[in-house]
């Protein structure tokens, strides 16, 4: 899909369909929207008279061969309550009018902005919505679909005078997007496709392309750095687990400068282990690599958009299997950072291979971190598949993290991780035990697990079990992986 910008009048570009929005206020029809009305003999001013527009977030009311202008078709969405829109909803508006186009056989149109909404930040919103909903996966599909494509988006009305600001905008904004659609398609992945190696070998594919530094650690070194922690889930499958590092170095850095840690849970199908998972929808834990393919997402704009901030990416991949040599209940592992685990249930295995790779983290040089995984099926209770559950230490380094997630619209909702909490997992024969002894809370003691290998590093871990996939599409985002959290952790890094 191609995307530019456009500074010839809107009403003159040549086009399948002219898109533009329009908000839930007294006066819908104002401006450049009285414009297109006045073109076309008031029939929009009778239409929002007369109620069929009234402006909701994402009513689509869509006009064929529009008086006064070139183009073939004429789309309008609705962009909710004037006082609640922010540039943010820009990317469900574009997203969403994309679909509805999309479905409909347009292959080229006009993306319009409204008065203000010209600058940057609109436009990198706008390609963003786009880039991700064109995303969808039909690569095991042997028939395809007829050829449904856009080819090409202008972006009409924005301020042509800002110049450069404005086409780098244009290109982090695919840039961001389209690494959200990388660790989309990593997650849709069948595990058979997607093994800890071949996994491995993808990553490091994508570090060469982009120039990343990388670095494959085998079983071999894996046993060598005593991850007794990922060793003892990984040792229930044939195939060997692989801990992946990227690096990402800017020009010039500072000795003594901050340095990002991204440590991702990549479990390339869950099983449970001995503990077994019951059989239906364990098809879904598939998905179980997304915090790994988060970082990878990440990494992969990082390297684009160079921010001045040296980064490190840790992704722990293992299997968890009940093979013939599975860890059993009961079993006590001894972690890198020498802390011992008692296993109570196999199929808490994510919070295992997490500890060696935040472990690893920190004597790579890590002095701040951020964990992604499906770490809790009890984050799904709390926050449904609405919020990202986000925890962390101090509380000033998740505040600054959650002041990224509202820049970049991303839902995340911070959730406590007291004291009270850390008595829930006391192990009467180790250290810690790798479920909590209490009723619920699951996603907390999940964190504090984590935060057991993370002491007083500053950290902030994202459990993304419930929002990372989403089983039904919403009208700008296809069903399937959603790529969350990549944007507000490269957000984050460009300003920490
Ligand atoms: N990968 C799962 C969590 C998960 C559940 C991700 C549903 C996506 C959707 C994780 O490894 C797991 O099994 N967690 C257990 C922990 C329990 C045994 C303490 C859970 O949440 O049930
Ligand atoms: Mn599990
Ligand atoms: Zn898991």
């Amino acid at each position: 899909m191609q995307i530019q910008l456009e500074s010839q009048p809107y009403s003159s570009i040549q086009a399948d369909a002219l898109v533009t929005y329009f908000f839930d206020g007294d006066n819908k029809i104002d401006g450049l929207l009285a414009d297109i009305n006045r073109g076309m003999d008031d029939r929009l001013a009778a239409l929002a008279s007369g109620g069929e527009m009234t402006g909701k977030q994402l009513e689509m009311i869509l006009i064929h061969f529009p008086e006064g202008l070139d183009a073939k078709r004429l789309l309008l969405v609705g962009a909710g309550k004037p006082n609640k829109f922010a540039t943010s909803d820009l990317r469900k508006i574009a997203g969403a009018a994309l679909r509805y186009l999309k479905s409909r056989g347009v292959k080229k149109f006009i993306f319009l902005t409204r008065e203000g909404e010209r600058g940057p930040a609109a436009a990198q919103a706008v390609v963003e919505g786009l880039v991700a909903a064109d995303f969808e996966s039909n690569k095991y599909h042997t028939e395809k679909k007829p050829d449904r494509e856009i080819q090409s988006v202008s972006l009409a009305g924005f301020d042509a005078g800002l110049g450069s600001d404005l086409t780098s905008a244009v290109d982090n904004g695919r840039v961001i997007a389209e690494s959200q659609n990388f660790a989309r398609d990593l997650i849709n992945e069948p595990s058979n496709h997607l093994t800890p190696r071949m996994l491995a070998a993808k990553a490091e594919a994508m570090a060469k392309e982009v120039g990343l530094g990388v670095e494959i650690l085998d079983e071999r070194k894996i046993a060598e750095l005593k991850m007794g922690a990922l060793i003892g889930v990984a040792q229930g499958s044939v195939e060997p687990p692989r801990v992946i590092v990227l690096r990402y170095t800017p020009e010039n850095p500072r000795p003594g400068a901050p340095v990002l840690g991204l440590v991702g849970k990549a479990v390339t199908f869950d099983t449970g282990g001995i503990s077994i998972k019951p059989a239906n929808n364990m098809e879904k834990m598939k998905y179980d690599m997304g915090g790994g393919a988060t970082m990878l997402g990440a990494m992969r704009a990082i390297a684009f958009m160079k921010p001045p901030v040296s980064v490190i990416a840790v992704i722990p991949a293992t299997e968890n299997m009940p093979g013939g040599r599975a860890q059993k209940p009961g079993d006590v592992q001894v972690a890198m950072s020498g802390k011992t685990i008692e296993v109570i249930n196999t199929d808490a295995e994510g919070r295992m291979v997490l500890a060696d790779g935040i472990c690893y983290a920190r004597k790579l040089g890590c002095t701040h971190l951020i964990d992604a995984a499906t770490l809790t099926g009890a984050i799904e209770v709390a926050l449904a598949n609405v919020h990202v559950g986000a925890f962390g230490t101090p509380r000033e380094y998740l505040d600054k993290f959650l002041e990224s997630t509202k820049a970049v619209g991303e839902k995340m909702w911070p959730m406590p991780i007291d004291d009270e909490y850390r008595e829930m997992i006391k192990s009467d024969i180790a250290d810690i035990r790798n479920t909590g002894s209490g009723k619920g809370g699951g996603a907390i003691t999940a964190a504090w697990f984590l935060k057991e290998f993370a002491e007083d590093v500053p950290w902030v871990h994202l459990d993304i079990a419930s929002t990372c996939w989403i089983d039904e599409g919403r009208p700008w985002q296809a069903k399937g992986p959603t790529g969350v959290a990549i944007r507000s952790i490269v957000d984050f890094a460009s300003k920490l």
